[in-house]
């Protein structure tokens, strides 16, 4: 791939390109405002690459999800969830015993600090799980301030620790007592046990839930340079510790555009059940230009033909409800709503298709899992991500301190006027 050329009054420049593994052109515009004194303007960031990652590619228009180059489809039947945070994390899928020994570290890291069940009696029981999730991962930092000299063992007590916090601030919400990990237990059966054990009462966990979870992970583990990932690299580029830069994942992740959008698809089914079903004045609601109205996960800005997690989770969906012998109105909502929308000129004319969100809190309500609830288990899935990401961010030479330029459109210099004079 040759340069491109970018003319400006006159001024011809030329500009280097940058050519991923898979062929995706980037035009390299480091020198732009030294040489012209112009920056590119792109909101929301649609055409800008901010890095060069090795860890996830995606397809939009064919609809391919890969992990390390490895096909989400695969990850999703075969991989379980500690698996994927290794292949993320270190680049390559484990040996038995590297697995062994990851593993070994997920287990013995779960224990949370004692002081730290201290926190949880701060926050009302209504306060949001994100809220409570980011404020437990950055205090982490105050157990840990030395995170970055030895950023190995602090991921891995990152990811150890937050299935811990996240179930405890579950039980605190509920009023039951706090259930402390267990060692002989899986990632994701360990979780299950902390959320839904009861002191004094037998609980084993489901295989049905367990898997279901590991899937709900993996395919939920990294998605490149999204919101909440950006966030967690820009704040990790001033070289903020390990705690702080996900905790800022955490907020981002929480708006409903982006994570929080699992929790706002529930509700949505929730209240067109309630007002007689009718998903079709829901499809036009959200097609009125007046109505500030979205269909809650449809949409993406990268898929632009169906999102492959969108497509995995519908079928297990159907899976899950079936094995449990849960039927669950809500499900045909979506699936109406999502036939409804595929045929209407509206939606394909945007490319507008089914997301990760859209399915997935079907499943996590089969699990037991309370709506409000929801965003964290994805938060939980895209842990080793993020942490991939910013490891990969500061290990990076050409990482710089991410500090975007503006466009100054406010008034001109004009004089202070003393108070007393402003009438
Ligand atoms: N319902 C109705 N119209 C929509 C929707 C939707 N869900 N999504 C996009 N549009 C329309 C939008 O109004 C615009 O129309 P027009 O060109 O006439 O103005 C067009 O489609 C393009 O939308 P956009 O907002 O410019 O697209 P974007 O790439 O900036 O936003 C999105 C992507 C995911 C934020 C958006 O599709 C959306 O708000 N979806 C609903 C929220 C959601 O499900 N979010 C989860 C995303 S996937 C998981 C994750 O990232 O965490």
């Amino acid at each position: 791939m040759g340069t491109a050329k970018l003319t400006l009054d006159g001024q011809v420049l030329e500009l280097p390109t940058v050519v991923g593994t898979e062929d995706e052109v980037g035009i390299d515009i480091s020198k732009l405002r030294k040489e012209t004194g112009a920056i590119t303007l792109d909101y929301g960031y649609g055409n800008t690459g901010s890095c060069e990652s090795a860890i996830t590619f995606i397809d939009g228009e064919k609809g391919i999800l890969r992990y390390r180059g490895y096909a989400i489809e695969e990850l999703a039947e075969q991989a379980t969830f500690a698996e994927v945070c290794y292949l993320l994390i270190h680049g390559e899928l484990p040996e038995r015993s590297q697995l062994d020994a990851f593993v070994q570290k997920l287990t013995y890291h779960s224990m949370i600090h004692e002081d730290m069940k201290k926190l949880f009696e701060g926050f009302p029981p209504t306060a949001h799980p994100m809220a409570v999730l980011s404020s437990m991962i950055v205090s982490l930092a105050t157990y840990y301030p030395h995170a970055n000299e030895n950023v190995d063992l602090n991921i891995m007590r990152l990811l150890a620790k937050a299935p811990t916090l996240a179930a405890i601030s579950y039980k605190k919400s509920i009023g039951q007592p706090v259930v402390y990990p267990r060692n002989d237990l899986s990632y994701t059966a360990n979780f299950l046990h902390m959320m839904f054990a009861v002191p004094a009462e037998e609980y084993t966990v489901s295989p049905v839930l367990d898997r279901a979870l590991n899937l709900l992970l993996v395919l939920h583990a990294d998605h490149e340079q999204n919101c909440s990932t950006s966030t967690v690299r820009m704040v990790g580029s001033s070289d903020a510790n390990l705690y702080a830069s996900i905790a800022g994942g955490v907020c981002a992740l929480w708006g409903p555009l982006h994570g929080g959008a699992n929790q706002r698809v529930m509700e949505m089914l929730a209240r067109i059940y309630e007002d007689g079903n009718d998903y079709r004045k829901y499809v036009d609601k959200a097609k009125d230009r007046n109505d500030p109205f979205r269909l809650m996960g449809f949409g993406h800005r990268v898929y632009k033909n169906f999102d492959p997690r969108a497509k995995i989770l519908k079928r297990v969906a159907d899976e899950v409800l079936d094995e449990l012998g849960i039927d669950n109105p809500l499900l045909d909502i979506a699936k109406n709503l999502e036939r409804v929308a595929l045929e209407d000129e509206y939606f394909i004319e945007r490319k507008l298709y089914p997301n990760v969100d859209f399915y997935s809190g079907i499943i996590y309500s089969a699990m037991g899992i309370p709506t409000r609830f929801f965003t964290v288990l994805f938060a939980l899935g895209r842990l080793p991500g993020w942490i991939a990401q910013w490891k990969e961010g500061r290990d990076s030479p050409k990482t710089r301190i991410n500090r975007p330029r503006q466009i100054y459109t406010g008034p001109k210099l004009r004089p202070y006027v003393p108070l007393d004079r402003r009438g």
